[in-house]
C-alpha cells in the first residue's frame, strides 16, 4: 500500500506509523520526501510510504505526522486473488473539483460496498488555469482526502495531467501527476508510471497510457505485448483494461482520439478477451440500441450517428461509460 501526505512549511516525519489495533500503531514504515516547482509555484514537501507485507482482507488502522500534527486513518487490504473472490470497484474519471465534483464523490461514497476507485484519468483541471496553478494540485487532494485516505485509488493519466508548457519552460510531462500520484509500475515489469498491471480479486487490471507513445516499437508497446499471455484467466477471470481516451466514440467533441490506439491494440484485445474497457475524457453517454449507435447527454439533442452494422467492433466494446462495476 502507497500512502502519500503533503506538509506545506516543514518537511516533518517521514514515517507512517500502523497497526491492526486502532489504539496499539506498533509497527513503523519508512517513506521518502520529494517536492518540485511549476513555473512560480513551488510545492510544500510531499511524502510517499510503501507500506509492504500487509495481510490479506485485514483492516489496518495508520498515522502520519506527529504529537498535535497527527492524523490517523484506516484502509482495508484486499483479498487474496482468485476466481471466485469477490471485489466491488468504483469507477470515476475527469473528476475535477466543481460542485458537480463534488456531486459525483458523494454518489461514490454512498455505496458502502465500494472497495476501491477505478481512477481514467484527468484528476485535478488545474492546467485550465493560469500558469496551471499547481495549487488546484493541493485542493485536489484536499477535496478526494475525504475517500482516498480510506481505500485505494487507481490511477490512469489523462490529457489535463500531461501539464506539457513550453511558454512557462516547463516541458517534463507528467510532472505534477507523477510526483504526486505514483503506480506500482515495477511490479507489472513496466518501465514508467503511466502503463501498469495488477491483480484484484478475481480480476486482472492493465493500464495504458493515452497520452505515452505507444506505437510500434515503444515501451509501452512492447510491455503490453509481452502482457497479455500472463494473464492466468484461471486466477483472475475479469480481465478489464482503463485508459484515458475512448477507442469507440461517436460524439463530436474528442472524436477519434483513441483511434491510432485502437488501429493498433483492438486485434490484442479481441485474441486475449478483454472483458471491460473503461475510458473517460468524453463527457457524454453513448450507448449502443438496436443495431443503431445512438448519442445523448444533458446538454445536446439525442441523435442516430451510424449504424453499428457498419463496423466489425465487438458490442461488448462500444459501451464505454459505466459509473460502477461489481466484479464478482
Ligand atoms: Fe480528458
Amino acid at each position: 500500500m502507497i500512502i502519500s501526505w503533503v506538509t506545506t512549511l516543514e518537511p516533518g516525519s517521514r514515517t507512517v506509523l500502523y497497526g491492526t489495533s486502532k489504539h496499539n500503531l506498533n509497527r513503523s514504515a519508512k517513506g521518502k520526501l520529494t517536492r518540485y516547482k511549476f513555473y512560480n509555484y513551488t510545492s510544500g514537501y510531499i511524502h510517499h510510504c510503501t507500506i509492504k507485507k500487509l495481510k490479506f482482507d485485514t483492516k489496518y488502522y495508520y498515522a502520519v505526522g506527529t504529537e498535535e500534527t497527527m492524523r490517523k486513518f484506516w484502509f482495508t487490504t484486499p483479498p487474496k486473488s482468485g476466481p471466485d473472490v469477490p471485489y466491488t470497484f468504483g469507477l470515476i474519471g475527469d473528476l475535477g473539483q466543481s460542485f458537480d465534483s463534488n456531486v459525483t464523490l458523494a454518489h461514490y461514497e454512498s455505496n458502502s460496498k465500494a472497495q476501491a476507485v477505478l481512477f481514467v484519468g484527468d484528476l485535478t483541471y488545474a492546467d485550465n488555469y493560469p500558469y496551471h496553478d499547481n495549487v488546484r494540485w493541493d485542493t485536489w487532494g484536499r477535496f478526494v482526502e475525504r475517500n482516498l485516505a480510506y481505500q485505494p485509488w487507481i490511477w490512469t493519466a489523462g490529457n489535463h495531467d500531461i501539464d506539457f508548457a513550453p511558454e512557462l519552460g516547463e516541458t517534463k510531462p507528467f510532472k505534477p501527476y507523477s510526483q504526486r500520484y505514483p503506480t506500482p509500475y515495477k511490479a507489472s515489469g513496466s518501465t514508467a508510471p503511466y502503463w501498469y498491471s495488477f491483480k484484484r480479486a478475481s480480476a486482472y487490471v492493465i493500464v495504458l497510457a493515452s497520452y505515452s507513445a505507444y506505437g510500434k516499437h515503444t515501451p509501452q508497446y512492447t510491455w503490453l505485448r509481452a502482457e497479455f499471455p500472463k494473464v492466468n484467466r484461471s486466477e483472475t477471470p475479469w480481465l478489464i483494461v482503463l485508459m484515458h481516451a475512448p477507442w469507440y466514440n461517436s460524439y463530436y467533441y474528442h472524436y477519434m482520439e483513441g483511434e491510432s490506439m485502437r488501429v493498433l491494440y483492438e486485434p490484442w484485445f479481441v485474441k486475449y478477451k478483454v472483458d471491460l474497457v473503461f475510458a473517460g475524457h468524453v463527457h457524454a453517454y453513448e450507448r449502443t440500441v438496436s443495431g443503431q449507435t445512438t448519442l445523448s447527454s444533458s446538454n445536446h439533442q439525442s441523435r442516430v450517428l451510424r449504424s453499428s452494422a457498419q463496423s466489425n467492433t465487438p458490442i461488448l466494446m462500444r459501451n464505454l461509460i459505466c459509473y460502477s462495476l461489481v466484479a464478482a
